[in-house]
């Protein structure tokens, strides 16, 4: 699982965000798995959250800006990984963090990126304000 070609929306800003986030969990996947300190899984965690955060507003706003009509639900899909991703932040605090539990993340970006996103792909291409900008 992670990254993979197929995952490709071809809206470039997106894609390039989408492989910081895979960037991101490997090294997380790698922290847990060689059981580096836990300060090195927390901050990873940390620096997925702030990522995940900047990347939903972007892609929240891009379909908000096309009238998007699955804005809501992909809003809904997106506050579900915050608020997983919160609590396995919180709990990293106390205890370690799981192989399973970086799997589960990295199993939803793939699933979420590979349906949720790919949805939106057709209704901002057809909108004409974003046929240059988003290539
Ligand atoms: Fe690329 Fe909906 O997250």
């Amino acid at each position: 699982m992670g990254w993979t070609d197929n995952l490709f929306t071809g809206i470039h800003e997106i894609d390039l965000q989408h492989q910081v986030l895979f960037d991101i969990v490997a090294r997380l996947e790698q922290a847990v798995t060689l059981d580096d300190k836990w300060s090195a899984v927390h901050f990873a965690l940390v620096e997925l959250t702030n990522f995940v955060n900047v990347h939903f507003a972007v892609e929240e706003a891009l379909m908000r800006l096309h009238c998007y009509p699955g804005l809501e639900a992909h809003i809904a899909d997106h506050k579900m990984f915050s608020t997983v991703l919160a609590e396995i932040k919180k709990h990293s605090i106390r205890e370690d963090v799981s192989a399973e539990m970086t799997k589960w993340l990295n199993h939803w970006l793939v699933n979420h990126i590979g349906i949720a996103d790919h949805a939106y792909v057709p209704h901002l291409r057809t909108a004409a304000i974003v046929s240059t900008p988003l290539g």
